[in-house]
This record gives C-alpha cells, structure tokens and sequence, in this order.
C-alpha cells in the first residue's frame, strides 16, 4: 500500500506541530486522512481502509453522518455560541437524564477531561478530602491525579507507586492517588480501609475500555459501589466509551450498577467535540457560582449540542442488536482463526467495543494484560491488518464497531484478518 502522500505531508506537518499531530495518542500514525464515510477513512493517497478505530470511539453512527450534519448545518444558521443559555441545552440535559439511568441532573462541557476535572473537584467539595482512587490501566483524560498508571505503563513487581504519565507533573501531585487492579475488591477494600476519610472519589471505566475491553467479573461492580457508600466516597463510573455505545443507557444500564457521578463524551455527538458530567441531583447541585467551579467558554455551543441531539435521537431510534450481532460475529471470527492457528486468544468487552488478547487465558485486569498476554504479537496484527485496508487500535487490541458497518464488513475484514494471522504465526 503507497502511503508516499501521507508520509509527505506527516513530515511537513511535524515541522510546526510537535509529533506531526495534536494529541500524543495520534503521533506516529503515519497515516494522514483525507475524508470519512459511513465506515471508511480514505487516506491522502487515495488508499481506503475499513475502520474500527473510529476516532477511539465517538463515531457510533458512522463517519460524516448526514442527519447529524443536517442538525448542525440548521443550527449553524442561528449562531455558535450566546453567553447565554439556549434551547437545545435544555433538550439534551432532557435526553441524558432519560437515557443515562443513574443521571438526575447534567452539565456540559467538551471533552471527557473536562468532565473529569469537574468530577474530582465535585468529590473533593462534597467530601472534604482530595486524595482519590483509579484502576490501573484505565484512563480519564488530562487531569494531573488520574494522569496515573495509564496504559503503556509497566506495572510489573508487586510493590510501588502510582507512576505518572508524563513528565511536568509536580510529585506532591502523585501523592493524592492510589491505583488499584480493577476486578480487584480485596484490593480496593484495603486502600479505602488504610486511608480512611483521606479519599474523595473512585474512578473508573465500568468496562475497562482503553485496556482491551477486559469486563467486570459478576458481582464486582455491586461489591465497589456497597465499598464506596460505607466509606463515604464517591463513586464515579467513566462512561466516555461505553455511554451511548454498549448499550443506549451505556455500562450501567447493562451491569445495573449505578455511580454517583458520570462522565460522557464520545458516541453523545458522533464526532463532535461535546461531553458532559452528570449524576446525582444531591451533588451536581454543588457545582454554580460560588459552589464547584465549571466553567468554558465553548461548553453547550450550539453546533455540538444540536449534533448530540441528533445523535441521541437517531441512537434512540436504533437497533442495538444489530451491532452486537456483528461485533460479536467479528470478535469470535477472529478467535476462530487464531485457534485454527493453533494460537490461544479471547475476546472481551461488547460486540460493540472489543479486545482480542493472546494467551492461554483472558486477562482480569491491566497487569495480567501486560505481563500474561502476547500484546506485542497482537499489535503487530494489527500493523498488518493495516496494509491489508483495515485499522485497529493495534496497541490497546480494541475494536469499536458503528452502526454503518456492514455484514459484508465483517466478512471482509475476517478474510483479511485470516491473512494477517496466518503472516504472523507463520513467520514465527
Ligand atoms: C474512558 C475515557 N475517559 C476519558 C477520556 C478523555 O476524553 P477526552 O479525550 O475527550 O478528553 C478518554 C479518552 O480517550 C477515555 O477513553
């Protein structure tokens, strides 16, 4: 696959923005997209993949949605952003409470950090304390505390600290978090128990999205919540990958485990830079002026807001089904034909959003991913998959699948997956 064009302007881009890209997660891609269509992306060279990346999950319709488009062309015509409140805030704080089962009260913003930034101010004022718990190998956004232990971090070796992400982030910083094995009680239980009245929250992905999907053991959800009400903390579910996508009410409505605060974002506005953080009307009720600062200059623009509103109303009107139908077809295809390879490997999450591991048993969490399964293989599929017309979030294993792609998708993609597979244990 010619990708000379891509490669070209990467180099030039690079030039004046650092890594060639305006999110770390994009650096090193190689890839530079021209447009997008329903389940396709068509690179600078003309080159057309199927894609299951889907920008890391927003597109839930598919790419260029044109009802979507419509809704935003329309309100486009009325203006971006007032200062002041407008009506399509209130019809999509009246479609998120709906929807989302455990949300009473909502606030916007833009993206998932945002939401994440205001949920750990809202649990420190609600609570008293700021200290707060994460699962290792999830991820939240770019808040300094919970920028801990995100994938890509070697966890190995029994005893240690949470390890930040990055460089720049000040050590007194990393004193306030504690990270813990999700699917792990006992685990959770014992920081809660040796650092009483010092933690303010718990974060976590209810499925653990951005470490292959790996799901919560049965009971486990139920077990934090009951953890959490006996502590005081407060409990809050990040739902910016599974709101609006495992299911229409999102992990909660699937495990029916409910948090205190949610964080949305992603597939609410199939695309468009909207998020929001809502939960009990108790505590969303602390955030005003002279409450719990949140505040932006963009949160509830018009053009994201009506762009949720349309979204939510075409989600509302589909057929979850379906897309589970074809996530699970795919992800057990290609379990098929890594064990007609002899290969062990399993799959984890929804059928629309999914891992693969490799290795003799799936992972419960971030480290038994990191040390007992073969990533390194898997993303080196997926580097193949890439020049066979398809795209996966290779590192982290993941599929997300939208409601554009297609039977025929699938078969396709399994035809090509076969071939990957074959190229990788063959080489072997
Ligand atoms: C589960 C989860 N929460 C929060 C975020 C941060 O959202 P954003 O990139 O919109 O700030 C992400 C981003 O990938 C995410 O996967």
């Amino acid at each position: 696959m010619k990708t000379d064009k891509s490669g070209a302007f990467l180099d030039r881009l690079s030039r004046l923005v650092p890594g060639g890209a305006n999110s770390n997660a994009r650096c090193g891609s190689g890839l530079a997209i021209a447009r997008a269509e329903g389940a396709r992306l068509i690179d600078l060279d003309g080159n057309q993949y199927i894609d299951y990346v889907l920008g890391f999950g927003p597109i839930i319709l598919g790419h260029a949605d044109s009802v979507v488009h419509e809704a935003v062309c329309g309100a486009l015509r009325r203006g971006t952003t007032y200062a002041f409140s407008h009506e399509l805030e209130l019809e999509l704080a009246e479609r998120i409470v709906t929807l989302c089962p455990s949300v009473e009260a909502v606030r916007l913003c833009n993206s998932g950090s945002d939401a994440a930034d205001t949920a750990y101010r809202l649990a420190c004022a609600h609570t008293g304390a700021v200290g707060v718990i994460k699962m290792e190998g999830d991820y939240h956004g770019c808040v300094w505390p919970l920028l801990h232990d995100v994938p890509g971090f070697d966890v190995s070796g029994p005893v240690r600290k949470p390890r930040p992400a990055c460089r720049g982030i000040p050590e007194a910083v990393s004193h306030l978090v504690h990270t813990v094995p999700f699917n792990d009680v006992e685990a959770l239980a014992q920081v809660l128990d040796e650092h009483r009245r010092e933690i303010a929250a718990v974060f976590m992905e209810p499925i653990l999205g951005n470490t292959a999907a790996i799901m919560p053991l049965p009971g486990y959800l139920a077990d934090v919540r009951e953890l959490c009400d006996r502590h005081g903390v407060v409990l809050v579910f990040d739902e910016v990958k599974t709101g609006f996508r495992v299911a229409l009410g999102g992990a909660q409505a699937l495990f029916g485990v409910h948090s205190d605060l949610t964080m949305l974002g992603k597939a609410i506005a199939n695309g468009f830079p909207l998020a929001a953080l809502g939960g009990r009307r108790e505590l969303m009720e602390l955030i005003g002026p002279g409450g719990v600062h949140h505040c932006g200059t963009h949160f509830g623009n018009v053009p994201c807001t009506a762009a949720a509103n349309a979204t939510l109303t075409r989600l509302q009107a589909s057929d979850y089904t379906s897309i589970e139908r074809r996530g699970r077809k795919l992800a057990q295809g290609i379990c098929d034909i890594l064990a007609d390879m002899g290969v062990q490997g399993s799959w984890h999450g929804t059928g629309a959003m999914f891992g693969i591991t490799i290795g003799s048993k799936p992972p419960n969490d971030y480290r038994s991913w990191w040390m007992e399964t073969d990533r390194l293989a898997w993303m080196e599929v997926g580097a193949k998959l890439r020049n066979l017309g398809i795209l996966v979030d290779g590192f982290i294993g993941l599929f997300f699948l939208s409601f554009s792609h297609t039977d025929e998708d699938v078969l396709h993609t399994l035809v090509a997956c076969r071939e990957a597979v074959q190229c990788q244990w063959n080489a072997e």
